[in-house]
Parts: structure tokens; sequence; C-alpha cells
């Protein structure tokens, strides 16, 4: 920026914002005594935030999150930071997210307390600093359990930041750019907030390719671009303002912004538009964590995430159920993800015991507030939820009597019509939809306001304050027929889908058949194995096979779109089973980062290159009849071999006008039950009679060897795969032999991890038990990771970032 700055003839750079993550003391547990400047930490812990503590514990049933929140420890925990300061002006101290309850002291004094965990939020700190030495404490108070639904992290999670600053400033998040596309051109309003006497404030507008393209000046004004590059999915263009702020001839602050333009709608018939062009919403709904990196941020594993996503076919993230971290929507915004703003998971009724009900009255509005002061000039986001399921959608809600397993279960029960508004009536859930709706509206009027609802009918509260723009399902995939019907005009999408529930590498037969675990959401779901099939066959009470839903969305042109529960799997609401189940079983790429089956589903239908995904592996007990699964595009057919024997061809099969029915060849899979006979399997898809994509998979002889590959290569972590496999390289698919590894070099192991739903290593031990096969361990540094088993032949792999 600076050498722009420079380009531009703009010298003076009055501001300063540096990380703030470096060199931190921590410690589990509490005492006033840590809050004072002089108090002594020198033996507490040293390290660098993004930190979550809870990742770093034993998984425990006894653990107060319970299994819903990961079964990992909660607490409180102090953090303290020495630094020292020269010329003091203005100082700043800017936290991502902390979760939770934090309380911010400088120098012994108490600067602010701030209860969400998910909020963005920042401290003028400067009547509490001193020319030279200060010491910041923060206290995080995650010890009443269960507050969430999920598992979420404990300590400074996210970065934080420190900005000096002159006196006159431009005020955090104090720049509004505005930017629309109105008949054809590119209008973009820009707002600055300003701290201080009236200074001279100049923007100017620079295009993605570093051309300044437009100016203005005063606290509110406006740039038009004649022909403005667009921001969408496949080229995510994204422009800068500038904005310098000038006092007396002299440049005191200066401020970047970054936003594009785009043109969207959300149409009652014809669903998603942008940019003139009418597609469907490939959503998936994410929770924050990274598997065994737990909640901390850590840029390489999101970056990772969002890649595996994209190459699925994802368009779009919903972050449910609260706001991001701001390093999620700047991948997004250059990624090309279109992204659901999501605010609460709760309003004034709880879902859990110790929640963020507790705060909502008197939080709400400020945080509500920041998270669309802080999101609203990002280009991916186009729309803003203010909700998850909350249970204000019900006059009564038995949810909030129960414990926390229950009420995720209930909420998709369904409630009796005497719940619901009547009507004509403006219940108070109503009023406080529509004041929900204000505040966002209030800062920006720019993206339509939704919320994830599971109560279909027109009478839930929510919809009848008609401050719903965009109808949001959370599943009911069978009332969607009903919408137009039931709210005429209205444009629609599912907020929330699928809850389909599958284990990586466990297949369940005959995969022709449906299974619901629980039958009913009342019921318990046990079954010895505590793992969900792989094949599309298996789904929540409330819920549906990926097929299923994604027919209603495709044949139906009214639908914008879905955000499938879930893009990854997480830590917590390990649904159907209860402990030792301690992680999800709703995700599509498991918890260590390993695509599930389902992924190449979609892949199928929602990229454009020709593929072929054969399922499941080719080890079996000699003559038992096995289902073989095929995903593939870009061909008319599949023929199946085995040992060079054909088992014949299968197509796909036509849309069926009455919907989705399960099968072994559907409109979205083939497939072929047949005998197992070692040897080797093998598909070949053809178009027009000629070859597209084959796959063969041999059957595996013993284990005996490791073999580690680089799954994905970040700045500074690395995710390196492990595989266990016979002596000719074929994958064991059985293999579950304890891996241990050695890390030498720069760096260290971060943690390891396997997609395991009941695995108890802790997930920052070096070892690591195979899962069906495969394992992965994350390390940082330039150096090398060593593997190694009791009965394998090791491998060894070298990384530089
Ligand atoms: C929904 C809820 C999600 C998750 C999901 C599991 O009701 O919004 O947070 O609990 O169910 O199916």
């Amino acid at each position: 920026m600076g050498l722009l700055l420079a380009l531009m003839g703009v010298t003076a750079q009055a501001r300063e914002r540096q990380s703030f993550d470096k060199d931190w003391r921590f410690v589990l547990g509490d005492s006033a005594q840590m809050a004072k400047a002089d108090y002594n930490d020198s033996w507490w812990r040293q390290l660098d935030v993004p930190h979550d503590w809870a990742r770093e514990g034993d998984f425990y049933v006894g653990n107060p999150s319970g299994a819903g929140g990961g079964a990992l420890p909660g607490g409180i925990g102090w953090y303290r930071k020495h630094f020292s300061l020269d010329k003091i002006e203005k100082v700043f101290l800017e936290f991502d997210g902390v979760y939770m309850n934090s309380t911010v002291y400088v120098n012994g004094q108490k600067v602010g307390f701030r209860p969400y965990g998910y909020s963005s939020f920042e401290y003028d700190i400067t009547p509490y600093v001193r020319e030279g030495e200060n010491i910041v404490a923060v206290r995080v108070d995650n010890s009443d359990q269960p507050n969430s639904r999920w598992y979420s992290g404990c300590g400074i999670y996210r970065h934080v930041w420190l900005t000096k600053t002159s006196p006159i400033h431009v005020k955090h998040w104090g720049v509004f750019a505005d930017a629309r596309v109105v008949k054809g051109k590119g209008r973009l309003g820009i707002e600055v907030t300003v701290e201080g006497a009236a200074p001279l404030i100049q923007n100017t507008l620079i295009d993605p390719n570093g051309k300044v393209v437009g100016k203005s000046k005063g606290a509110k004004s406006a740039i038009t671009v004649a022909k403005p590059m667009l921001w969408s999915c496949e080229q995510p263009n994204v422009y800068k303002v500038l904005t310098e702020v000038t006092v007396g001839g002299k440049v005191v602050d200066t401020y970047e912004t970054t936003c594009g333009f785009r043109d969207f709608k959300f149409d009652a018939k014809t669903g998603f538009w942008l940019n003139g062009k009418n597609f469907k919403l490939n959503g998936v709904c994410e929770h924050h964590d990274f598997g065994c990196l737990g909640a901390a941020l850590n840029e390489d594993a999101l970056h990772r995430k969002l890649t595996k996503l994209k190459a699925m076919g994802v368009n779009s993230v919903r972050s449910s159920h609260n706001p991001p971290a701001p390093e999620l929507l700047n991948m997004c915004d250059t990624m090309g993800l279109i992204v659901m703003d999501e605010s609460f998971d709760m309003w004034r009724r709880k879902k859990t015991q110790n929640d963020y009900a507790r705060f909502f009255d008197e939080w709400h509005e400020r945080d509500l507030t920041d998270l669309i002061l802080r999101d609203r000039n990002h280009p991916s986001i186009l729309m803003w939820s203010i909700g998850n399921e909350v249970l204000e959608q019900w006059s009564s809600a038995e949810a909030d009597t129960l414990t926390l397993e229950q009420a995720n279960l209930i909420l998709n029960a369904g409630h009796d019509a005497s719940t619901l508004a009547k009507d004509g009536e403006l219940s108070v859930q109503s009023l406080l939809t529509r004041h929900l709706a204000e505040i966002v509206k209030r800062y920006d009027t720019s993206r339509p306001v939704t919320a994830g609802c599971n109560e279909p009918s027109p009478n839930n509260h929510l919809f009848k304050s008609g401050a719903i723009d965009l109808v949001g399902f959370n599943y009911h995939h069978e009332w969607v027929k009903d919408v137009p019907k039931n709210f005429p005009g209205q444009p629609f999408i599912f907020s929330e889908s699928v809850s389909a529930l599958q284990t990586r590498g466990f297949y369940k037969m005959p995969s022709d058949t449906v299974f619901k675990a629980p039958k009913e959401w009342w019921l318990p779901y046990t079954d010895p194995t505590y793992m969900c099939s792989a094949y599309d066959n298996m789904h929540a009470s409330w819920s549906s096979t990926h097929e299923e839903t994604w027919d209603v969305v495709k044949h139906n042109p009214f639908v914008g779109g879905q955000y499938i529960w879930t893009g990854f799997d997480y830590i917590g609401e390990p649904t159907p089973y209860g402990f030792p189940a301690r992680s999800s079983y709703f995700g599509i790429i498991d918890l260590a980062g390993f695509p599930k089956d389902t992924y190449y589903m979609y892949q199928s239908e929602w990229t454009q290159k020709p593929m072929l995904h054969l399922f499941p592996h080719w080890n079996w007990v000699p003559g038992a009849y096995i289902d073989m699964w095929c995903y593939y595009s870009g061909a008319d057919e599949v023929e199946l071999f085995i040992n060079g024997q054909s088992q014949g061809v299968r197509r796909k099969t036509d849309h069926q006008p009455e919907g989705w029915k399960p099968g072994l060849c559907t409109e979205y899979h083939v497939g072929w039950r047949v005998a197992f006979d070692p040897g080797e399997v093998k598909a070949v898809s053809r178009k027009d009679g000629k070859v597209v994509c084959e796959q063969v998979i041999k059957t595996a002889g013993a284990p005996a060897k490791i073999r580690l590959s680089v799954d994905y290569k970040g700045k500074n972590t690395a995710f390196i795969t492990a595989e266990v496999v016979d002596k000719d390289g074929n994958l064991c698919p059985w293999a579950d032999d304890d891996i241990c590894f050695i890390y030498e070099g720069e760096g260290g192991i971060l943690g390891t991890d396997n997609g395991c739903q009941t695995s108890m290593e802790r997930f920052t031990s070096p070892q690591r038990k195979a899962f069906f096969g495969k394992c992965m361990v994350v390390a940082t540094g330039n150096g090398s990771i060593t593997a190694k088993s009791a009965t394998l032949q090791p491998d060894v792999i070298e990384f530089t970032f």
C-alpha cells in the first residue's frame, strides 16, 4: 500500500496497524490478581494467539460441554502481554474474537467486557497506556457450560491488532463503501466517519488492475464507474477505496477499504441471479473449527477448507450460526464464494443452559450492529441472516427447558398449530424480528434479510413479521412444493438442508435402503460401531439424503439454492450418537479433511470437468454381495468389470416427475449388486461410445508400508496424509495401525486427526491410528515428517514454505 500511496502522491501515513498476536503468556486458572499491572506472570506458558486451550485437552464424558460441545474442557483462562509504546496519540486494541466473556485490563485498569464469543471488538486504550512498558491482561470465562450446541473453543482464538492513529482519524469500521450496480453502471456511495475536528476527506477508487478510476471528497460522497468490473464467482473482482484524512494540508490518516460491484437478486419464480446469470446457490453451512487445530484461526486451514469446497463445486458458504472470522470473508471475496453472514443461534430463548440468550437483551443491538458495520463492504456477502432456528418462531417452545441433546433433536420435530401466529396478530416475536431486521437495514439496505427457519408454516412468527425478505427453510423439503402458494411472490432458499449422516469408509448395505437415525427424534439410536453409512443412505429423522434434497433444489426453478448441513465435519454434535462420539457425522468432508464419497456426487452435478468416482473399496469376504456405486459426469453410461468380466452397463435414470426415490440407479448415481471376488474392480464411463474416464480398485494385500503425501501446503502449515498400503501401493481400507509422527525442523506438529468420530486420542498427540487406512498430520515450519508404526515400513516427507 505504501508504494501505491507514493505513486498517488500521498506521503504521510499516520495510521499504523500491527499484529498483536505474538508473545502472550497464558494460564488456565483464575485470580483477581492476574489483572494487576505488577502481577508476576513469568511462570505462565508463553504462546502466540490465535489459541484455543480446549482443543489441547482430553475428551472426557464429564466435561461440562458434553459430547454436544465436543466433550473437551472449558474453564477460565488468562492471557497477558507486555508491550511498549513510544509517542502516544491514539492507541486501539482490536480483538477479532474471544470465546467468551472476555474482560480486558490495561495496566491493571478494566477497559471493557464482551460476552459474545464471535463478535469482533475494539477498545480505545489511549487513556490507560503510557510511554514505555505496558501490560494487557485478558480474562476469558468459558466456565458456564453448556453454552453452545457445537464446539466453541476457548480463548483468544482469532487475531489481535494494535492500531495507532492521530487524534483525528477514521473511526473503527468507519468507511462504508456501498457498491451497487445501477442501470449497468457502478455506483459507489462512500460514507466516512471521522473522530475529531472537521477535516478534509478524500477517497480514491482503484480497480482490480490497480488503476485509479475515480475520486471523491467529503464525509458522504459517490463515485460512478461507467463500466465496472463485476464481482462474480468466476471473476471475483475486488476494488479498493483509499481514504485520506487531511488537516491543514497534512494527511493525518489513510484507511483502506475493499469492495466490489455486483448485481444480484432473488426472484420468487426463477431463484437466484448474479450479474444477469441465473444459477443455484450451491452452499454449505460451516462451523468455525478446523478439526484437530480446534477453533484457533489458521489461515492455511481456512484456505484449505474453502479450496476443497470449491473443488466440489460449492459457490456459497453460510457462516453458521455466528459472525465468522474476518479472514473467511476476505478469502470468500477473493475466491469468489458467496456468503450468507449469520448473527445468532438464539435470541431471547435459550437452547442450552448458559448460552447467549442470557445476554441477548442487553447485547443484541450492539452485536448485530457490529457485525453489519464490520462486514458490509464485503462483495461476497449477499444476505444477512438474523438467526438460526430461533425458538421465537413459535409462541411457546419446549426446547428451552430440555437438555442440550434433546434440544438439538427437538428443534426440527415440528410444532403444533397452537404455537404459531394467529391471523391478524402481531406478536412480540414478530416485533422482535422486525426490530432485528431494522437494525440491519439501518446500516445496509442493499442485501436481503433472511433467517434459518425450521418452522415452514407462513404463520411462523418470524415470517408473520413481514421483515424476512428472503424466505429460508431449514429442512422440510416436502413442504417446498407449497412455497409458491404459502409465500406468494416471495423468493425462497433452503437456508439449511440435508443433514445426512456418514462416516468416511463405512458402508451399510443394502445401499438402496434409506436408514433413519434415529427413526423419530425422541427415540434413542444405538449401534455398536458408532458409525454411519457412507453410501448416501442414512440421515436424521428430520432430514434427507443428499440426493433427495438436491433433487428438489435442482428441479424447482424458484428454489434459489441450498446450504447443506455441513461441508466439513465439525467438533461436537455427534448426532445420532452420544459419547464417545464427539464430532459430527453430517459433513461431506470428514474432520481430517478427507472427502466422503458424496463429495463426488456434488462434483458430478456442480462442476463441468468430466469425472468418475467408484466406491466402496474392494476388500470384502469372498462371495459377499457388495453394492458398487459410481458417480460420474460428462458421459452417457458406465460399465463395471470384475476381474475383466463385465457386470453390465448402467445409465443414470431420467428425472422422475414424482420426485427422488432410493435405488441402485438414480438420476445421480449408478450401482451394481455384485458378488465379491478378490482381484480388481473397474468402472469405465463412455460418451458416444468413447471412453471418458476409468477407475480401477484392487484388492489390497496385507498392510506393508506407510505412504506420506502432501494434502495441502499453505503459507506455513502443511497437511500431510498418511496411508497404510500393501506392498504394491494399494490402500488397505481396513487398516487401523497406530502411526507415530516425528517432526524434525524449524517448527513442529500442530495436531493429528483421522476423521473418526470416536477417536479419543488428543488432537495435539503426535500419534494417531489410521482410520479406514488413513490419517493426517498437521505441521508447521520447514522440516520433515517421519511416520512409523510397529510393523509397517516407515516413510519420510520433507516440506518447505
Ligand atoms: C439444525 C441446526 C444445526 C444442526 C442441525 C443438525 O436444526 O440448525 O445447527 O443442529 O440441525 O441436523
